[in-house]
């Protein structure tokens, strides 16, 4: 299928040693690693704990440039905009599951711009792809969940593909991320269904860096403009 939208790879740091965040980051990205996506969970959303804008914060520190793609798999995302924009996040990517109206999920997307950061919109396994559709002209990103949010490690949800094409279909500009289970074994199957932002987090930590990366690229490479 043919689009128009850079590749991009970004290992999640939820697999990483999480006691040397910085310098797994600086690994990763001098291994050729595109943007850091960087799970935050409230044990309420999903049933498991992470971190958040202060350790966010702590890792621009060390790390001023790269892109902080940041996945908020929180209840109430609205609480975080300010924090998560004075920590230095670039994207903010909430859920389209959040039990908020259609007004107040415009009014989150306006609020998260005016605090400078892109946006993106989540969609779980199990919720239909268009319930992102009302939102697309607010948004920067749409995140395709491979597998259920809550932990890395889990296997690819390639029935998911169907949402990545269609979303590709209507809108061939889109950034479309896919989360979950990315590996050199299965990145060929989001790519070709119009994939652009690949996230991958255990295979990029559980193994060398330089080779996995290095392999996701090639099989996205074609699609680099
Ligand atoms: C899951 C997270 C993912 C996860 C991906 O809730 O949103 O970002 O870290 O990890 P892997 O690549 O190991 O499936
Ligand atoms: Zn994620």
């Amino acid at each position: 299928m043919t689009h128009f939208v850079r590749s991009m790879i970004g290992p999640s740091l939820l697999a990483c040693d999480l006691s040397n965040m910085a310098h797994e980051s600086r690994r990763v990205l001098a291994a050729g690693a595109d943007f850091l996506h960087i799970d935050v969970m409230d044990g309420h959303f999903v049933p498991n704990l992470t971190f958040g804008a202060p350790v966010i914060s702590s890792l621009r520190k060390n790390i001023p440039d790269a892109i902080f793609d940041v996945h908020l798999m929180v209840t109430n995302p609205e609480k975080w905009v300010a924090d998560m924009a004075s920590a230095g996040a670039t994207y903010f990517t909430f859920h389209v599951e959040i039990e908020k109206t259609e007004a107040e999920k415009w009014q989150l997307i306006e609020d998260i711009k005016k605090h400078g950061m892109k946006v993106g919109i989540a969609v779980k396994p199990k919720t239909p792809i268009e319930s992102v559709f009302p939102f697309i002209q607010g948004l920067d990103l749409v995140l395709v969940m491979t597998v259920e949010p809550g932990f890395g490690g889990q296997k690819f949800m390639d029935d998911m593909m169907p949402k990545v094409q269609s979303l590709r279909l209507q809108y061939p500009n889109l950034d479309i991320e896919v989360d979950g289970g990315l590996s050199p074994a299965t990145i060929d199957i989001a790519a070709s269904a119009g994939a652009n932002w690949i996230v991958a987090g255990s295979a990029v930590f559980k193994s060398d860096p330089v080779s996995v990366i290095s392999s996701l690229k090639s099989y996205v490479s074609p699609m680099y403009s």
